[in-house]
């Protein structure tokens, strides 16, 4: 950009900032409750609503309590939703068998709403951790994630959850050759329709805190995600990863977490043009909802201002806790 601006005071650059109307005419970015993905956590059991401590607000569902989120979101005009399995310590073991297990509690909830909401978008996540008994996205031998069996059991989660009926297969696990993987076995299967939204820059974060206690990992994981999650310096990486999961069929790509990465989303968005989003993660949420219930900050205003923040950076959409409360916002209600 090369702006031609004639000296004060012919330009005064406060005469479009004098009225909410002039800014709105003036305005570059715009926020729909159709940018947003909402994550939403799925249990074992029946009837169950239950708060989780370390996100206020955000619940995990029992199976038969999901279709009314669907609706909720449906009704708001959210974009999409995504399903993440909450497992108890009894549901995880080595062989992650459960991840691929057709009656799992994500496959359930996406064969629910599709019978009850069949035009809602649908998004899945793709890593072992939530079936792991060590809470690692990918098989532990001998003390090392091992990546190309992890590729092969991911395939069959992948393939079970579009078999179920999901619209977006999200791999979240890190991997390499894991879009590539998944792709082929999409399309020799018929899934042709299936889109991939690839967490393909996702950074080894302190800010994943309150989901793994929401998901039950925070006791179960041993160590750290650092060989396979991404160091927090680099972010020509980055651009390195994006373009191998778009090599490989990504439909979307995803950098996560969110406000602290607008830099990186800036530079994907300008490298490759691909719909591009960003997840403020648990702990984005967590730091918002805490510092307002201190007084400290007005959650309304810091949750927009947050959100429209990653539109400026780029992206498309953002995934967010907030997106029922931010959807209601904007839709006025
Ligand atoms: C793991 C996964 C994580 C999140 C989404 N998928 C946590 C992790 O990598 O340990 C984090 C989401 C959040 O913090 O909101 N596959």
């Amino acid at each position: 950009m090369n702006p031609i601006q004639a000296p004060y005071p012919a330009t005064r650059l406060r005469r479009v900032r004098q009225n909410g109307s002039v800014r709105a005419l003036v305005r570059e970015n715009t926020l729909t409750a159709g940018d947003l993905i909402w994550p939403v956590f799925v249990r074992a059991g029946e009837g169950i609503v239950e708060e989780i401590p370390a996100m206020p607000g955000v619940m995990r569902r029992s199976v038969d309590k999901i279709v009314e989120v669907a609706e909720e979101a449906a009704a708001l005009g959210i974009g999409a939703i995504c399903l993440f399995p909450y497992t108890g310590i009894e549901e995880r073991t080595d062989d992650c068998a459960g991840a691929w297990n057709p009656d799992n509690h994500t496959n359930r909830a996406i064969r629910a709403i599709k019978a009850a909401v069949p035009d809602l978008v649908v998004m899945t996540d793709v890593a072992l951790d939530t079936y792991n008994i060590n809470g690692h996205d990918g098989f532990v031998v001998d003390g090392e994630i091992v990546n190309d069996t992890t590729v092969a059991a991911l395939v069959k989660m992948a393939l079970e959850q579009a078999r179920a009926g999901a619209d977006i297969i999200g791999p979240s696990d890190m991997m390499d050759g894991r879009i590539g993987a998944i792709r082929t076995a999409l399309e020799d299967e018929g899934h042709q329709n299936v889109m991939i939204l690839s967490y393909a820059a996702k950074y080894a974060s302190a800010f994943y805190g309150p989901f793994r206690d929401a998901v039950g990992a925070s006791g179960a994981l041993t160590g750290d995600k650092k060989t396979y999650q991404m160091d927090p310096a680099n972010s020509d990486e980055a651009l390195r990863l994006v373009a191998r999961d778009l090599a490989e069929g990504a439909d979307m790509v995803m950098v996560k977490p969110g406000l602290p990465y607008l830099d990186v989303c800036r530079r994907v968005k300008d490298t490759f043009g691909a719909p591009t989003f960003a997840y403020q993660v648990s702990g984005e949420y967590s730091m918002i909802k805490a510092a307002a219930a201190a007084g400290m900050i007005d959650e309304e205003r810091a949750m927009m201002e947050s959100l429209m923040a990653f539109k400026r950076a780029g992206c498309n959409g953002i995934l967010t806790y907030f997106a029922p409360a931010a959807a209601r916002y904007l839709n006025d209600l």
